[in-house]
């Protein structure tokens, strides 16, 4: 089957490139101040004409800490897993072929009152603030970001989701002419990812439009997209467009390529490896040193009490 071919992101980057490589990349990444710096520089001036500029940045929820300090944003931005736009990290050019404006996000299926809302009312009718969350990938490299949004459990309440509805799923928007790694068709497109309702209405669980005190950069998954910092970083599904009440579970994207790799509930644990790889320790993005990875990302006292009952499921999968 297709899923043989080998995907950039399912292997740790140090176990696929010998030492030196690897860390000569790194330096060049954290040092790409010139390439990286026109990226980046490049996508904040297609930026300005956001409608939505005047919201940023937004005013910083305090209560969200972070133990590293912020991943720089030329080192993020520069570092993506968008795999529409290609399966590696540099893919910040290729992404600006994304048109995010007109954009509607639909929220239906077990609902009691199906929505479509473009872009511009969610985020005058939502409350932006900042947040300061940790990323883990899978992968096992992490990175802390100042993310702007609001609480999902906020957009789905203007659906009233009825009782019956035991998950979400969300979709990522299909366009192969835009997205050239949508043409690869063995791939299960559009990218889709779900939550259980219960995961859905934690606080955690956050709808991202910004970053870095603006409008989300398209390699970052412009102009909405998840934030769940005790999941590893392919459940926070980039560049949404439908949203779906059910009481089935989602197949996630990675899930339907290989299970056995990727679950549906993927929190991070430090103690059960990847099938490849250890999850032990994570390389901090631009930081140079690997830290300890710890139980739901370090945000157990928020999250811990969900998976209660379930020890049966595989969690940390
Ligand atoms: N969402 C879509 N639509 N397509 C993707 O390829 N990659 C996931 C996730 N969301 C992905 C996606 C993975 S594997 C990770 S680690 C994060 O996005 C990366 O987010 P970042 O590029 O902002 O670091």
């Amino acid at each position: 089957m297709h899923f043989i071919r080998r995907r950039g992101w399912e292997i740790a980057e140090r176990e696929a490139t010998p030492e030196g490589v690897f860390l000569n990349r790194r330096q060049w990444v954290v040092g790409a101040g010139a390439i990286g710096g026109a990226l980046a520089t490049g996508a904040a001036s297609a930026q300005e004409k956001d409608p939505s500029a005047d919201l940023y940045p937004a005013k910083r929820n305090e209560k969200y800490v972070l133990d590293r300090d912020v991943t720089p944003e030329q080192i993020n931005a520069n570092y993506n897993n968008f795999y529409e736009f290609g399966s590696y990290k540099r893919v910040a050019a290729e992404a600006q072929a994304l048109k995010t404006r007109p954009w509607t996000v639909k929220i239906g299926g077990m609902v009691e009152k199906p929505v479509e809302i473009g872009i511009d009312d969610i985020v005058r009718k939502m409350k932006i603030e900042e947040r300061l969350y940790r990323h883990r990938c899978v992968e096992a490299w992490s990175m802390a970001v100042p993310w702007s949004g609001f609480p999902l459990k906020d957009l789905l309440a203007l659906a009233n989701p009825l009782g019956s509805a035991k998950y979400v799923e969300f979709k990522t928007f299909h366009d192969p002419k835009s997205a050239p790694g949508q043409r690869q068709t063995w791939y299960p497109w559009p990218y889709t990812e779900g939550l259980t309702i219960e995961e859905a209405g934690n606080e955690l669980a956050f709808l991202v439009t910004g970053a870095y005190g603006k409008p989300l950069l398209k390699q970052f998954g412009a102009p909405i997209r998840l934030a769940l910092p005790w999941k590893y970083g392919f459940k926070h599904i980039k560049s949404i467009v439908q949203i779906t009440l059910t009481d089935k579970r989602p197949k996630s994207y990675w899930e339907a390529l290989q299970d056995s790799e990727y679950g549906f509930w993927a929190n991070v644990n430090p103690a059960v490896p990847h099938p490849r790889w250890s999850q032990a320790s994570e390389e901090v993005l631009g930081a140079g040193k690997r830290v300890p990875t710890q139980i739901f990302n370090g945000y157990g006292e928020y999250v811990a009490q969900l998976y209660k009952g379930l020890e049966n499921e595989r969690l940390f999968v």
